[in-house]
C-alpha cells in the first residue's frame, strides 16, 4: 500500500515556528472542512471507517498517535509524530487511530462537509466494496 506522507515547509526563526497549509498548494485538495481531536483518553481507539469520496489530511499539530491504514488487503500502521508532516487518507481506506498521547491535538483536513452517507461505518462492508471493485 502506499502511504502518503505531505513534508509541509516550517518557517521557523528565533520566535518559533510557523506552518502555512494552502489548499490545492500544499494540501493536495480544496479544504472545505477542518476538525481536530483532543483530550482523546488513555487506550482509546477511534476511527473504525472508510470513506466513499473523501480526500483527507492528518496532522498531528501536538503530539503523538498512531493510524492503522487498511485497504482490504494490506494493513499498515504509521506513527504520527510530527506537525511537520501530514498523513493523506484516501478514500476506501479503512482506518483506525490509537495509542494517542495525551497532549496529542489531531487536526485533519477534509475535501467536503461532513455527510454520514459517505462513510462506511461496517468492517465487513468495506471488504465486500474493496474486494469487488
Ligand atoms: P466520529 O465519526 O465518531 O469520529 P471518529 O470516527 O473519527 O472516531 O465523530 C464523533 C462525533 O462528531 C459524531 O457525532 C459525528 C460528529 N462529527 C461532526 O459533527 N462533524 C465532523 O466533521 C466529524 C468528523 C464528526
Amino acid at each position: 500500500m502506499k502511504i502518503e506522507m505531505i513534508p509541509l515547509q516550517i518557517h521557523g526563526d528565533e520566535r518559533g515556528s510557523l506552518i502555512a497549509l494552502e489548499e490545492t498548494k500544499n494540501v493536495p485538495f480544496s479544504i472545505k472542512r477542518v476538525y481536530y481531536m483532543f483530550n482523546t483518553q488513555g487506550g482509546v481507539r477511534r476511527g473504525f471507517h472508510a470513506h466513499k469520496e473523501l480526500v483527507q489530511l492528518a496532522i498531528p499539530v501536538r503530539g503523538s498517535c498512531r493510524f492503522l491504514l487498511d485497504n482490504g488487503r494490506e494493513k499498515v500502521n504509521v506513527t504520527l509524530d510530527n506537525a511537520s508532516c501530514g498523513l493523506i487518507i484516501e478514500p476506501y481506506i479503512w482506518h483506525e487511530m490509537f495509542d494517542y498521547s495525551e497532549d496529542c491535538v489531531l487536526m485533519v483536513l477534509a475535501s467536503d462537509f461532513y455527510n454520514e452517507d459517505d462513510y462506511i461505518r461496517n468492517y465487513e462492508d468495506f471488504k465486500a466494496r474493496v474486494t469487488h471493485e
